[in-house]
């Protein structure tokens, strides 16, 4: 079974190597409006993206990210951010106090960005771009917020780059579909399926010189198991709750 948006979804792959040549305004604008037409919780739109094409504040972007080139090769970068500093002002206009005390929102508003990012990354395929999600930016979210002005209640979760990309990218294996899709209940008995997936993933090279910390491993047997098992067994950006709850978000 297939449709011309279910082939388009199959060919996704991350793009991090862009041609200098720049996007249209009309056509960013395009990409985002395309992303704000998806599902968003009780339609609270809960998220703002903030696009840039400014070299300084790439050269920053990059530097807050380790160093990921892409970010000053790509021609646009956008900041998706959880916002309910509109609904602040919103609440404030109709005569009531926001409660956005809670965990729910900090996840509604990162679920709704989450989402509209996607669905603006799929029509940005769709035209011939390529994208990567930058997660990275949250090594120092308070230096993110400060660089894009952002106000009490706007968090940036992620940003993404956006360009024409130099070749088209790798399509990486995903988990057989077993492993993802249980029916009725949750099946744990998955080891065979995420075995044969590492081979998979061995296959591509992808890992080669690249592995995760630790003293390398023969690359014959370093898989998708390792290299997760590997990033998932260290601390994963501990200051993060403090800054989440520094712009407003209380998490209770
Ligand atoms: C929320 C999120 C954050 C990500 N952060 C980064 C990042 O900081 N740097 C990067 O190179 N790729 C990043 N990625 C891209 C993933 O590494 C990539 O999607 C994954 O390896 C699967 O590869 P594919 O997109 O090419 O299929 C991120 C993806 C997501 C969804």
């Amino acid at each position: 079974m297939t449709t011309p948006t279910i082939e388009l979804m199959s060919q996704h792959g991350s793009v991090r190597h862009y041609k200098p040549d720049p996007v249209p305004e009309s056509m960013i604008e395009g990409i985002v409006a395309a992303g704000q037409r998806a599902s968003t919780s009780s339609n609270l739109q809960t998220y703002s993206v903030v696009a840039t094409t400014d070299s300084a504040k790439k050269e920053q972007l990059m530097e807050i990210s380790g160093g990921q080139r892409h970010i000053i090769q790509a021609p646009v970068f956008l900041l998706w951010c959880a916002d309910f500093s509109r609904l602040k002002r919103v609440c404030l206009h109709q005569g009531y106090e926001l409660n956005a005390d809670y965990l729910e929102n900090f996840l509604i508003a990162a679920v709704d960005a989450a989402i509209a990012s996607q669905n603006a990354g799929l029509a940005a395929e769709s035209l011939g771009l390529g994208f990567c999600y930058l997660g990275a930016i949250r090594n120092q979210p308070r230096r993110v917020i400060s660089l894009f002005d952002l106000p009490e209640l706007v968090f940036p979760v992620f940003g993404m780059t956006l360009g024409w990309p130099v070749k088209a990218p790798l399509i990486r294996p995903r988990l057989p579909l077993k492993a993802v899709l249980h029916w009725d209940t949750y099946q744990q008995d998955d080891l065979p399926l995420l075995e044969e997936y590492d081979q998979a993933m061995i296959e591509t090279g992808i890992y080669r010189g690249r592995q995760v910390d630790q003293p390398d491993q023969d690359p014959a047997i370093y898989g998708w198991m390792e290299h997760s098992a590997r990033r998932v067994s260290k601390p994963s950006r501990p200051q993060l709750r403090e800054a989440v709850m520094e712009a407003g978000f209380s998490l209770r």
